[in-house]
This record gives structure tokens, C-alpha cells and sequence, in this order.
């Protein structure tokens, strides 16, 4: 009896899966089995023998019904553990290619200008959306009685009353990030800085809050000459062409000294945007060659050190790029205007890879 326990408990703890542990409780303690046969065989013994082997022969069937039992439990926990670990959903992994949120085109235009940029050693720069107006105007030679003040449709905010400290304003655009910059940096510098400006103004290419990426280089031999390579670098890589026709046009701004303004030949035929044809030019950005009060303002000597500086309007050339007739749109969270003119989240803008698909 020994023996036989012996054989089916040692069985039973090797048992692979379930199907072995069928095959062995079959032939221990089936009808046919091994100790089926032997409670047989209590009939023909004396009383004295049965009483004996009968309740041995008991205690041995419930023991290996129990160690079936207790194995059976142990596979299936196996089982489960099993596919618990090869089912798990691993939150790690990237995300399907199925497009379920896409890319804002602004994100997108942002990523491919800085990509642009960087490959000409343009570091990125940042600066707070609210400004003080020291930042927003002053620095940039706009003084308080300046009308490039009312012009720009400043957004201001309250002070308390009898608090005569200037309001800060939301940034008009993205110039005191140059300011700020030069202060933390000195000079040389080479900077570029996108982000989100304000200014009180709608219709079908202005919307109140707008994007600008600011462009800023200061070393000691930089002259007008490098501003109009860079700029026609950029809006080459940019439009992945070799014909934008750019205009460049005399202009002013209190923080430049010459200032030019920049245009895009295009065309908005049939409600559409079309770049390098047509008869129609789309102002997309601001340059010059930075003043030396503005220099001075940020602690650098404008005798030793001189510089360009530009501003884009992010917004804008992301119309003309993708087509995108009515700026308002941008920042109406439409799903169905997202879903078809946004970008896939896994395709990068770089250089090598194309900036966009
Ligand atoms: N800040 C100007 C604007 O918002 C653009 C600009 C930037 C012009 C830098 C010259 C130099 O219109």
C-alpha cells in the first residue's frame, strides 16, 4: 500500500497538465484503477484482514483524490498566470498607427521651423505669455507715449486700484523673448523663439491669440547680408521648394534699425491659398537689423556687438503651407477639421527625414 502511494503522489506532483492528471486518476482511482481493485479484493479477505486493509485502503483513495485536487488547482493557477502575463496590455508600448489624435498643425509647423533653425544653430528660447510691459514695449524702444502701443491692440491687465505700477500686459509678440535672452545669455547669441502671442483683432487671417517664432543672432560681424540668407535658407527648406518669390520691403520697427518687412508670393484663388504664383503677396514676417537701444537694454555694448532679428507668424505660414484658407478654424477644435489637417503623432518633422508627409 506503501508503494502504490508512493507511485501516484509522486505521479501526481509531475504531472505536466491536466490531461496527465486525468490519465493518472483513471488509473489510480477510476473503476479500472490500481485501488479500485484493490478495494475489490476486500471481499474476499477475512473480517480481521478487512478491517484492516479496508479503512487503509480508504484513507489512501482520499488521499490521492485530494492530491489530484490540489494539483489540478495548482495548473490552473499556473494557467492563469500564464496568460496573465502574455495578455497583459504593456502601456509602454508606442501607439498604433491607426490615427486616433493627430498633431495640431501649429505643433507641427512650430516642430519643422525649429528643426530648420537648429540645423543652422539656432538654440530654442522661451519667455512668459504674460509680460511686463518693461519686456513687451520698453526694451524693445517702444516708449509710453509710442503709437506702436495702440497699434498692436494690447490686451492689458487690471491692477488694483491705487496700485500705479504698469499693468502687464499678454505679450503682443514674441520680441522680449530677445530682450530676455541677451540678458541671460549675452552675447554671441544665436536663438530662435516660438510661442503663443495676443493682440485684439478678428477676421479671416487674425484671430486674438496667434503664433510667432522669433529669430535673434548677435556677434561682431553680422550684417543685413546674413539676415536675408538665413531667411531665404528658411523659407526654402521651409516650402520644400526652390521658387517662393520673397519681397522684401523697407519698413519700420522701433527695435530695428533698418527694418524689412518680408512677403510671400501667393495666390487665394477660388478661397484657396496657393504659394509662389498669383498676383497677391502674404506678409509673414517682421526683420532688421536689431537697435542699439535694444542692445543696451539687454546689457550688451552696441559697439562691439550688432545682430539681426525677425519674427514669423507661425499661423501664417502654416495657411500658406497647407492650404488652410480661414485662420479662425486653427483654434476651433472642430474634431472633423483636426482629423483632416492634422498630423500623424508619429512622424517627426527633421532635416533628413522630410519635414513633413
Ligand atoms: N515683433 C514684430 C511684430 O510682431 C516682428 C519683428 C521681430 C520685427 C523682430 C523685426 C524684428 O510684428
Amino acid at each position: 500500500m506503501d508503494d502504490l502511494k508512493n507511485k501516484y503522489l509522486t505521479a501526481i506532483a509531475d504531472a505536466a497538465d491536466e490531461n496527465a492528471l486525468e490519465e493518472l486518476r483513471v488509473q489510480a482511482v477510476g473503476k479500472k484503477g490500481e485501488v479500485s481493485l484493490k478495494m475489490r479484493e476486500l471481499g474476499k479477505m477475512t473480517p480481521e484482514e478487512r478491517q484492516v486493509a479496508g479503512p487503509a485502503l480508504n484513507a489512501l483513495k482520499d488521499e490521492i483524490n485530494s492530491a489530484l485536487a490540489a494539483k489540478k488547482a495548482g495548473l490552473a493557477d499556473a494557467a492563469l498566470d500564464e496568460r496573465l502575463r502574455t495578455e497583459c496590455l504593456d502601456v509602454t508600448l508606442p501607439a498604433r498607427t491607426e490615427r486616433r489624435g493627430t498633431i495640431h498643425p501649429i505643433s507641427q509647423v512650430t516642430e519643422e521651423v525649429t528643426a530648420i533653425f537648429a540645423d543652422m544653430g539656432f538654440a530654442v528660447a522661451e519667455g512668459p505669455q504674460l509680460e511686463s510691459d518693461w519686456f513687451n514695449f520698453d526694451a524693445l524702444n517702444i516708449p509710453g507715449h509710442h503709437p506702436a502701443r495702440a497699434e498692436m491692440d494690447t490686451f492689458y491687465t487690471h491692477r488694483a486700484e491705487g496700485d500705479e505700477r504698469p499693468p502687464h500686459v499678454l505679450r503682443t509678440h514674441t520680441s522680449p523673448v530677445q530682450i530676455r535672452s541677451m540678458q541671460a545669455q549675452g552675447a554671441p547669441i544665436r536663438v530662435i523663439a516660438p510661442g503663443r502671442v495676443y493682440r485684439a483683432d478678428y477676421d479671416q487671417t487674425h484671430t486674438p491669440m496667434f503664433h510667432q517664432v522669433e529669430g535673434l543672432a548677435i556677434d561682431k560681424d553680422i550684417s543685413m547680408a546674413n539676415l536675408k540668407w538665413v531667411l531665404e535658407e528658411f523659407v526654402k527648406a521651409f516650402f520644400e521648394v526652390d521658387d517662393v518669390e520673397l519681397r522684401f520691403r523697407a519698413s519700420h520697427f522701433p527695435f530695428t534699425e533698418p527694418s524689412a518687412e518680408v512677403d510671400i508670393r501667393c495666390s487665394w484663388e477660388g478661397g484657396t491659398v496657393k504659394v509662389g504664383e498669383g498676383d497677391d503677396w502674404l506678409e509673414v514676417l517682421g526683420s532688421g537689423m536689431v537697435h542699439p537701444k535694444v542692445l543696451e537694454a539687454a546689457n550688451i555694448d552696441p559697439n562691439e556687438y550688432q545682430g539681426f532679428a525677425f519674427g514669423v507668424g507661425i499661423d501664417r505660414i502654416a495657411m500658406l503651407k497647407y492650404g488652410i484658407p480661414d485662420l479662425r478654424a486653427f483654434f476651433d477644435s472642430d474634431l472633423r477639421w483636426l482629423r483632416h489637417y492634422g498630423f500623424s503623432a508619429l512622424d517627426v518633422p527633421t532635416l533628413h527625414g522630410g519635414l513633413s508627409w
